[in-house]
């Protein structure tokens, strides 16, 4: 297969989407790939495509397509995610948005054991959450 070829389609039901769900998302991106994208949708029509691309510098595409109609692209750059390596997307979904989480990380995940919270608050609750994980891709 050459760098470029799209990996086949991997889809999974997700069950309702509420405020609150978070989606993780995790892939190996090509080495040389100039594209890929993780999608939202019910049958064909798009919810949210988010959809990093390499060329012209790299940069991130948000798209919705509805009844077979892209809208209007919402291009943010740059893209933080490196070819060649894994990334880990994250989609919050609110009431009002997508918030779509990534933050590279700078030091091993393994090494991080504590949450801290400081400054002019006072802390009120700190928690974390497990994940059902439905499918690993091998
Ligand atoms: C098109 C592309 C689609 C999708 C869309 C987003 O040009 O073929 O795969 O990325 O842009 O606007």
């Amino acid at each position: 297969a050459s760098n470029n070829s799209m990996v086949p389609y991997k889809s999974i039901f997700c069950g309702v989407v509420h405020p609150g769900k978070i989606f993780i998302i995790q892939g190996f991106l090509n080495p040389g790939g100039n594209r890929f994208h993780v999608d939202l949708q019910n049958a064909a029509d798009v919810a949210l495509h988010f959809n990093p691309r390499y060329n012209s510098g790299g940069y991130i595409v948000h798209n919705s397509r509805l009844n077979g109609v892209w809208g209007n692209e919402e291009n943010k750059a740059p893209t933080p995610f490196p070819r060649g390596h894994l990334f880990t997307l994250q989609i919050l979904i609110t009431l009002s948005s997508y918030k779509v989480i990534h933050s590279r990380h700078r030091m091993p995940l393994t090494h991080v054991d504590k949450i801290c919270m400081a400054g002019m608050v006072r802390p009120s609750l700190i928690a974390f959450q497990y994940l059902e994980v439905r499918k690993i891709y091998t």
